[in-house]
């Protein structure tokens, strides 16, 4: 444990260095290298596997990393490693580091098998597909993407990533006492008209799928679903 805080207090003395390039480490003063604390959580080998819990970020819209950089600094998301690495980094540097994540090419995850019961599978691919018009939810796939990979620049891809992480992200927009996020968006108020075990199929099913693409581009989003996540698009300007 004094490892990872050691590791962490370096990073964000490191991280910090963008405002001071007279640093007293001999090394190469790149953002890459100043990123290397991420790696250790995010990085391309196991620990980004499907049974951790740590969300992949690389090849993500660069717009939806910033929003989440700039939540877990500002105390709208909370996990205390980041939000330590983060403490005081000025929005700049936050879209810097949310454009070279975004440009990373890891390879994704092999997809893991099924376990769904042939009525959760149908429940889970109902929803991706068609949503349900009736509790007012949109099929996941009109904003995610029809591939899931996401649409450029503030929606993420939703295929590998670990179930664990799933299901505590379902946890976060279904409990109010848990914030994720800007408040209100569209993804709680989807959430919460979700049933437990809509949730739970769907957390089973996703890591299930192969990824077959990149973001698509915000083009393909309808302009009444960009004013549903109005707070989360609220950044464009800035992200452009
Ligand atoms: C000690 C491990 C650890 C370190 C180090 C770490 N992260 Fe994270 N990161 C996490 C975890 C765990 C989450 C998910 C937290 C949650 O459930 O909200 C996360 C979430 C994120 C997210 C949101 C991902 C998503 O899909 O919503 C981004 C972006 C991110 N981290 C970027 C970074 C950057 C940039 C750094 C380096 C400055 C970093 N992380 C360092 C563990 C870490
Ligand atoms: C109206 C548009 C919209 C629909 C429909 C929608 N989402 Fe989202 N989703 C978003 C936005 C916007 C975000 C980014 C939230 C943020 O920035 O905090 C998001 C984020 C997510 C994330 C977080 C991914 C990560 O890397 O942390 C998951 C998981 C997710 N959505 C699952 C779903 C599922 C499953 C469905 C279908 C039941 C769905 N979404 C339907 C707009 C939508």
């Amino acid at each position: 444990m004094k490892f990872i805080v050691a590791i962490l207090l370096w990073g964000a003395a490191s991280l910090a260095c963008a405002a001071n390039p007279a640093s007293p480490l001999e090394i190469p003063d790149t953002l890459e290298q100043r990123l290397k604390p991420c790696i250790i959580c995010h990085g391309d080998e196991d620990r980004a596997g499907r049974d951790a819990y740590y969300p992949r970020i690389a090849g993500k819209p660069a717009g939806y990393l910033f929003n989440q950089l700039r939540n877990f600094r500002d105390g709208k998301r909370y996990y205390q490693a980041m939000a330590i690495l983060l403490e005081n980094l000025s929005d700049d540097y936050l879209l810097e580091i949310a454009r070279y994540f975004s440009s990373l090419k890891y390879p994704y995850p092999q997809p893991v098998a099924n376990t769904l019961s042939s009525e959760e599978t149908k429940l889970a691919e109902t929803l991706i597909h068609s949503g349900d018009p009736e509790r007012d939810i949109p099929a996941c796939s009109a904003c995610h993407g029809k591939a899931l990979t996401g649409t450029k620049p503030f929606i993420p891809s939703l295929l590998g990533l670990p179930h664990a992480y799933l299901a505590a992200q379902f946890g976060g927009w279904r409990n109010g006492g848990i914030m994720r996020g800007q408040t209100p968006d569209c993804m709680s108020e989807i959430a919460k008209k979700m049933t437990q075990e809509e949730v739970n199929a769907l957390a089973v099913w996703l890591p299930t799928q192969p990824v077959t693409g990149e973001s698509a581009e915000a083009e393909e989003l309808a302009p009444e679903l960009v004013q549903r996540c109005h707070t989360i698009f609220a950044g464009e300007d800035f992200i452009q």
